[in-house]
């Protein structure tokens, strides 16, 4: 099962893009995570240029989101939303359509948060997403910075990370054969 995994932040040393990271490493089959890598490539959202052929980089990010089963996404909070960068992706696939009825599970890199964490479920939901709440969990990352390999072997985040990865898979539509 293909999952792709979306962070909503552009950092280098972003904490949740470590924990997805992180997540992909202890994945085991027929979990599959793919780290989403192009969020800086997406231009911003116009109506106008939402036509057939979209830009290269938004055409990827359908096919992406076409050939996965599922979505996690990881975000930090900024002024109380989502980064811009992150709704400007989302906004590019309200038309086209992409996440509707799509298994999407939310997980956190930070207690805090809650204003980014609301305004990500509304707007997936307005989307039409399914949204796995069974599968929501939170991993408070406190260090400055941490190694996704680090963190897939620390005591405290990879049983965390397994339980997570397990209520996803349990919350996905089983395949019938
Ligand atoms: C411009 C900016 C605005 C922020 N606003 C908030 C906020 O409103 N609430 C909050 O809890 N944290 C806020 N933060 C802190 C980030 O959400 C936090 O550092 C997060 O862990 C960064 O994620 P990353 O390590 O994946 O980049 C803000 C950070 C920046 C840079």
């Amino acid at each position: 099962m293909k999952i792709l995994a979306i962070s909503g932040s552009l950092r280098n040393a972003s904490k949740n893009t470590t924990l997805l990271r992180a997540a992909k490493l202890i994945a085991e089959t027929p979990l599959e995570i793919t780290i989403y890598e192009e969020l800086d490539q997406i231009p911003p959202f116009n109506p106008d240029l939402d036509v057939e052929p979209a830009p290269a980089a938004v055409a990827r990010f359908r096919a992406a989101l076409n050939e996965s089963s599922a979505v996690i996404f990881s975000t930090p909070e900024y002024a109380h939303g989502i980064p811009g960068s992150l709704k400007n992706l989302l906004d590019w696939v309200v038309g086209s359509g992409e996440l509707s009825e799509k298994p999407v599970a939310l997980i956190h890199a930070s207690a805090r948060g809650e204003y980014a964490q609301a305004s990500l479920r509304e707007v997936l939901k307005t989307m039409n997403a399914n949204l796995l709440t069974d599968a929501e969990t939170t991993l408070s990352l406190t260090t400055p910075f941490l190694d996704p390999a680090e963190l897939a072997s620390c005591s405290s985040g990879a049983p965390l990370l397994r339980a997570f990865l397990s209520k996803l898979k349990k919350s996905l539509p089983q395949p019938h054969c």
